[in-house]
This record gives structure tokens, C-alpha cells and sequence, in this order.
């Protein structure tokens, strides 16, 4: 069966500073013309006797059938990744790239860097979850076909030419700014916590099983709602997601350690997976403290006993 192609669920009128006419050209040639070859290519190994095929034409067809494919699914993120404000608020997104590059802004000085470094060239610039390394990785792609093993990408930035020159000519920097400035984060953040689930789902323990392990647990929810709910779950104590990499140094790795969040979604599974990824045994507590609450089960007031 062929691939079919995406419908383009962004409106191309309603981006800043990207034109109408460099993302319908982008798509029509570019994804679409991706996604012609790919099934063109698949045709033609379908119809190959490969008992008596050539070895460069088996070679010749399995490469290119890897960068039309590739550039088809990568195009496909790439117009997901349009349509948004640019603006990412304080999320478990922010508290990831935080925990894994110092900062939010150290993040981007560093993607956009790497993106404006391959102007004038040809690639990708991708922000992929490793599962692999349980972290977020910004890494370079050329040809369509230099992903990285166990790695999810979750943002992708085109710089291929043909993304940006009708528009911005040799401005690959222009270009790489603009599209910052249209990013839907919420879709970003909704693939990371796909990601990070599908890694973590294994390590998650329900409220019966956390009820006895609960003294010495670690709450991990974002510095703003920690305070903001005056609450810890009996006999926990809060340390920042964000820095896990730092605190993480002080456990005892014979230990097992159990954490949760605020709803037991991507920040306790990535600081979980961050944990196991030194050795510990780290579980999340499924649902958070909200969970927990609404069983009824022991809180305490934070710094204290209730
Ligand atoms: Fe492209």
C-alpha cells in the first residue's frame, strides 16, 4: 500500500515572518515530491527479484528509500512544529531542558546555533528524546538519514535551502529566528511526555504499593507548584526536578527510591528515567500527589508534620 501524504493542518497565511508561498512550495515539492519517491521506490523493490538483483542495486534502492522516507516523516514533523506562538511557558518541557542543558535559554542559544551553523548546507536540526541516554539531545541530521539510535525526535528545524531561500534568500540566520517564533510548544511537550511514557511506564507504582514505602520519598514537582499546594505527601521531601543531575549524587544507589509529581506524568517519569539512567532504582508513584489526595491518604504540611 503507498504512503499517503499529510494533509498540512497549519494555516501558511498565519505565520510570522514565513510566507504563504515558501510553505506551500516547501510542501507541494518538497514533502510531496518526498513522498512520491518513497512509494516510486518501494514499486520498484517490490517488483525485484532479489535472488538475482544486482548488489548495487539492492544498495541503491534500500539507501534511497531510507532518505525519501525519512525526509517524508521529518517534513511531516517539521510543518507540526509550525502555527504556534514561539512562547514556551514553564512546563515539564521547561523543567526538562533545564535539567538537561542548564537552562531554557542555554538550550536554544544551543539549537539555533547548531541550526545557523548548517547554513548554506543541508540538514536537520533536531531536539530528540534519547531514550537511550534519558535525556533531551540536540543533534544534527544530514541527508535525511542521520538519526540517532533509540532517539525520539521532538521538534525539527529544515535547513535545507529549500526551506527558507524564496523567502529569505542566504539569511539562513532570519530564517532559523523566524521559525523560533512560530513554534507550538504544546505539541512539542505533548511528544516528549509521549516519549518519556513509553520509557517509563514499566516504573510506575500504584498508591497501595507506594503507601508503605512513602517515608523518604521524594517529591519532584515543579518549584511553583510545590509551593503553591503547601503539601507533601507523609514523610517526603521536595528536591528540584530541574536538578536532578545535581542531587541525584547525594542517594544511595543500593537503595530504591521512590518520587512522584504533581499528576505522575512526564516529570516524575523523566526524573525516574534520569535516575535509573545512574543506577538507582527509581519508581514514580502513578497519578502524583493529586492521586494520593484524592484517596484520602497522609499529607503533611511542608517543613513539618501536619
Ligand atoms: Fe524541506
Amino acid at each position: 500500500m503507498n504512503y499517503q501524504t499529510r494533509t498540512l493542518t497549519l494555516n501558511p497565511d498565519q505565520l510570522s515572518g514565513l510566507s504563504n508561498r515558501l510553505i506551500t512550495s516547501h510542501y507541494e515539492n518538497n514533502y510531496a515530491g518526498a513522498v512520491k519517491r518513497l512509494n516510486a521506490i518501494r514499486s520498484e523493490l517490490a517488483a525485484l527479484d532479489w535472488s538475482t538483483a544486482a548488489t548495487f542495486t539492492i544498495n541503491g534502492l534500500k539507501r534511497e528509500e531510507l532518505i525519501a522516507a525519512n525526509s517524508a516523516f521529518l517534513h511531516e514533523l517539521y510543518f507540526d512544529n509550525l502555527g504556534g506562538s514561539g512562547v514556551l511557558p514553564s512546563c515539564g518541557l521547561s523543567v526538562a531542558l533545564t535539567r538537561d542543558f542548564g537552562s531554557v535559554e542555554a538550550w536554544r542559544s544551543q539549537f539555533t546555533g547548531l541550526a545557523k551553523a548548517m547554513g548554506g548546507g543541508s540538514g536537520w536540526a533536531l531536539l530528540s528524546w534519547s531514550s537511550r541516554e534519558s535525556r533531551l539531545i540536540n543533534h544534527w541530521a544530514a541527508d535525511h538519514t542521520h538519526l540517532l539510535a533509540g532517539a525520539t525526535p521532538v521538534l525539527a528545524l529544515d535547513m535545507y535551502e529549500h526551506a527558507y531561500h524564496l523567502d529569505f534568500g542566504a539569511r539562513a540566520g532570519a530564517y532559523v529566528d523566524a521559525f523560533m517564533a512560530n513554534i507550538p510548544w504544546d505539541k512539542v511537550y505533548k511528544r516528549y511526555g509521549a516519549a518519556v511514557e513509553a520509557d517509563a511506564l514499566a516504573f510506575g507504582i500504584d498508591l497501595d504499593a507506594a503507601l508503605s514505602r512513602s517515608q523518604g520519598a521524594l517529591d519532584v514537582r515543579r518549584e511553583e507548584d510545590y509551593l503553591q499546594s503547601g503539601q507533601v505527601i507523609h514523610g517526603a521531601s521536595w528536591r528540584d526536578p530541574s536538578r536532578v543531575h545535581e542531587w541525584s549524587q547525594a542517594l544511595d544507589a543500593s537503595r530504591p527510591t521512590l518520587l512522584y509529581c504533581l499528576r505522575g506524568k512526564d516529570i516524575g517519569r523523566s526524573t525516574v528515567m534520569a535516575l535509573r539512567a545512574r543506577g538507582i532504582d527509581a519508581r514514580y508513584i502513578v497519578g502524583g500527589i493529586e492521586a494520593w489526595q484524592a484517596a484520602g491518604l497522609p499529607l503533611e504540611t511542608q517543613g513539618g508534620a501536619a
